[in-house]
């Protein structure tokens, strides 16, 4: 019997349509719903219990809205709240961050690996943890970009003051020798090209929107939860934010048709959790 419950997938912001986006390529039969929380974004600089309460308030959200599954496509509610989604919530709950640290670790060849994400994302060590249980001798630098999540929200992937921006943080990665560089927040894959021509060639980029969609689909067909892989499945949007923004923003970054989005009050999240 096909399971044609859809996935829930949130984020922040736009970042976390890279995961939605790979996840609707390689799941094209599936049904999905995306949140994103414009009204409380950026996660970055707020507080561990800040952002522990909104994913969970977002995941029983997803949750009674009848997902079968929660794919957390933010790595700075990844850092702080996975295990206790995973404890509090009745489905299974994918999230990013650990495929990252996986490849990081296979793809260095010096054993310095950088990483680029969020205040709190650094604050967490959480990818540093991760990192040194798979290879304890790694040199291991992080850098916290608080400026890009509000420039890529503001439609921004180009221009100097980004370039500008991914200068100063790169440099710190530069100097220390980083062969190989995490992109851990899900914003970030959409300045790939500029990241890539500030590192060079020699550096390696790791970013986990394809290993998290593998993931879901893995996870999805080992527990039985498939749709009828023969369908074309559909998905929505839903926001704390405003819909017209998220439209135009989310269309050029998912880069498929966006459709309707829906609003969703901060208070209705408030009131299931
Ligand atoms: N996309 C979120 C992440 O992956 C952005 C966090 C923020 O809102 O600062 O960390």
């Amino acid at each position: 019997m096909p399971d044609s419950r859809p996935i829930g997938v949130f984020d922040s912001g736009v970042g976390g349509l890279t995961v939605l986006h790979e996840c609707l390529v390689t799941m094209p039969y599936e049904d999905f719903v995306y949140l994103g929380d414009h009204a409380r974004l950026p996660y970055g600089p707020r507080s561990r219990d800040e952002v522990r309460r909104f994913a969970h308030e977002i995941g029983v959200y997803l949750e009674r809205q009848g997902v079968k599954m929660v794919v957390v496509a933010c790595n700075t509610a990844t850092s702080v709240a996975l295990p206790d989604l995973q404890e509090q919530l009745g489905v299974p709950v994918v999230s990013v961050i650990v495929p990252e640290a996986h490849a990081a670790v296979q793809a260095t060849r010096n054993r310095r690996i950088g990483l680029l994400a969020t205040e709190l994302t650094v604050a967490s060590g959480r990818y540093e943890s991760l990192v040194r249980t798979l290879d304890a001798g790694v040199r291991f630098t992080a850098v916290a970009c608080p400026k890009l999540v509000p420039l890529i929200e503001a439609g921004d992937t180009y221009s100097d003051e980004i370039v500008a921006a991914v200068r100063e943080y790169a440099a710190p990665l530069k100097d220390a020798g980083c062969d190989t560089v995490i992109l851990g927040c899900t914003h970030y894959p959409l300045l790939r090209p500029v990241f890539q021509r500030t590192f060079g060639r020699d550096v390696t980029l790791v970013f986990s929107a394809d290993e998290t969609a593998r993931e879901v689909a893995e996870t999805l067909a080992r527990k039985g939860f498939e749709n009828d892989t023969t369908r074309e499945g559909r998905y929505r949007f839903l926001t704390t934010g405003d819909p017209s923004v998220f439209r135009t923003l989310g269309e050029r970054f998912l880069q498929l048709p966006l459709g309707d989005v829906e609003r969703v009050e901060v208070r209705e999240l408030e009131a299931v959790a």
